[in-house]
């Protein structure tokens, strides 16, 4: 009986340890905290937060990871919408992601910066009302590699910034599987003024 408690429990923790930072069905999942940050305002995986908060580009980073090279960054609305039917939106897509040398620290987190606008650059949540109650803003860090460039195939996506096959963009422009990932909430028709051509 010991014995099994103690399996249980085991298990329990292994579980704990691996909990997935991406949204429930998403792909590609992550199991390593992104550390983002709006403001002071620490994004835990799923939490809602007001778009208000969010219309900057936020400060990232990684803790306890040593970290070397270039890394991409990738924020995808995955509950936008275009004519009526459901489909991914673009909300950044930045490249030349590195620490400072030495490292500058927030909260224990080795903070990440680039110049880089592009290929796609920031624009904050700004989900108009109705279905679905809250839209899901998910955010991927890769390595970046040495002669990373928009594939083809994608380039159409990035700059319409509509219906990004994060899955494929991966395979083709050659990543590995994330480094990290996070994801947080913004709730519909959040009502801030910002209009857009689109809405996601
Ligand atoms: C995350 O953890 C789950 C459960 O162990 C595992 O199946 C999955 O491969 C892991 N994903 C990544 C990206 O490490
Ligand atoms: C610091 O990071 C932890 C997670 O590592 C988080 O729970 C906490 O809210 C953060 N605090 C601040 C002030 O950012």
């Amino acid at each position: 009986m010991k014995f099994t408690a103690a399996l249980f429990t085991a298990f329990g923790l292994l579980g704990a340890s691996i909990a997935q930072t991406t949204p429930s069905g998403f792909a590609p999942a992550a199991n390593v905290t992104l550390d983002v940050y709006y403001g002071t305002q620490y994004i835990s995986p799923g939490i809602v937060v007001k778009k208000s908060i969010t219309q900057k580009a936020p400060t990232i980073g990684l803790t306890g990871v040593t970290l070397s090279g270039k890394y991409l960054l990738a924020m995808i609305d995955i509950d936008g919408s275009q004519n009526g039917r459901t489909t991914t939106v673009l909300h950044a897509l930045l490249q030349d992601y590195t620490p400072s040398t030495p490292p500058v620290l927030q909260n224990g987190t080795t903070v990440l910066t680039t110049k880089a606008t592009t290929p796609s650059s920031y624009f904050g949540p700004a989900p108009p009302a109705g279905a679905p109650p809250t839209h899901r803003y998910v955010f991927l860090l890769h390595e970046q590699p040495a002669n990373f460039a928009v594939p083809a195939a994608h380039r159409q996506a990035v700059q319409s910034r509509f219906a990004i096959d994060w899955v494929k963009f991966v395979a083709d422009a050659g990543l590995k599987p994330p480094v990290a990932g996070n994801y947080l909430q913004v709730k519909s028709g959040d009502n801030t003024k910002r209009k857009m051509g689109w809405t996601a």
